[in-house]
């Protein structure tokens, strides 16, 4: 494998548009897989305000891109802007990953698959036949709970602060027509026992909190938080403490990445090396 590739007239451009998105991990994370892949290519980050999305995207594809990531807010309003989209990002109503292909743009999105491969990457882990207890109903939840269904979970139940938006959610994944039980539950209720325990809410990110006291349910096998700083959050403490196999959102981070830069090249980057990448990144942050 060719390291170390230059800058040079032939270079291809890919990127991640955000606001804000100055501390995005992806650009070391992907460098690094284009370096190590020995592909002429820079990731950059762009910082887009909302209102300017299709005007960025419009100049940033007339000028030669050949593929980006969104990420906050703009998952959702890329939408209108694309040619194809996959169905399953469809379904999830949000795209991470484009491709530019003559002109054309290609959506999917990465985040629901690069969690389960998070999962079965670090703890062995995978849905089918199995109970899930998911904290959250925003737009990451969203897309998890696609692909546990598409994984085959027996049941899934979603537990939000705000219990209108885990029923919300909970009917839009009926429409996906799995055969997994799908409930949905206020976080202050009776919680009822799972294999997995899910975290997908904010809370624990840097303000001390956690979603839900570990002792208001029963989980068997593991928790999964997506939150990756701090890199353990209290949850995952309490969860550790009663000897529950944990880990955090780096995982997803890192192969959501992957996925995306498979969707682009057609080419499996090297995992190891992003993953040290991204641990660099954030230990250089004092994470
Ligand atoms: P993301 O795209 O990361 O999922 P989001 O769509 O803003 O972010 O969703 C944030 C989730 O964290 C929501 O489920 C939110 O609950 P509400 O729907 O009630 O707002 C949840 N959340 C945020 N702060 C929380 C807190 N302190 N305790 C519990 N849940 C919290």
């Amino acid at each position: 494998m060719k390291e170390g590739v230059s800058i040079n007239g032939e270079t291809r451009l890919y990127g991640v548009l955000g606001h804000p998105v100055k501390a995005s991990l992806s650009p070391p994370m992907q460098n690094t897989a284009f370096s190590r892949a020995g592909l002429n290519s820079v990731y950059l980050a762009f910082p887009v305000d909302p209102k300017d999305l299709p005007q960025a995207v419009k100049g940033l594809v007339a000028a030669g891109i050949a593929g980006f990531n969104l990420t906050v807010p703009h998952k959702t309003d890329i939408l209108p802007l694309l040619h194809e989209t996959t169905p399953q990002a469809l379904k999830i109503g949000a795209v991470n990953t484009v491709r530019v292909d003559e002109g054309k743009l290609y959506g999917t999105n990465t985040d629901g698959d690069g969690f389960l491969s998070a999962l079965k990457e670090e703890l062995d882990w995978e849905p089918a036949g199995k109970s899930v207890l998911m904290l959250g109903a925003g737009g990451a939840a969203r897309g998890i709970a696609y692909s546990l269904l598409a994984g085959g979970a027996k049941s899934l139940t979603i537990a939000n602060r705000t219990k209108e938006k885990a029923v919300a959610l909970a009917e839009t994944c009926q429409t996906w027509g799995a055969s997994t039980e799908i409930n949905a539950l206020a976080l202050n209720e009776n919680l009822p026992p799972a294999d997995l325990l899910i975290n997908t809410t904010t809370a624990g990110m840097g303000d001390g909190l956690s979603p839900i006291d570990l002792n208001q349910t029963t989980i068997k096998e593991a928790l999964a938080d997506i939150i990756y700083s701090p890199a353990t959050t209290p949850l995952m403490t309490q969860a550790k403490t009663a000897g529950l196999p944990t880990i955090n959102g780096l995982g997803m981070l890192l192969h959501q990445g992957a996925l995306a830069f498979e969707f682009w090249t057609n080419q499996k980057p090297d995992i190891p090396k992003m993953r040290q990448a991204l641990n660099q990144a954030l230990e250089k942050r004092g994470f």
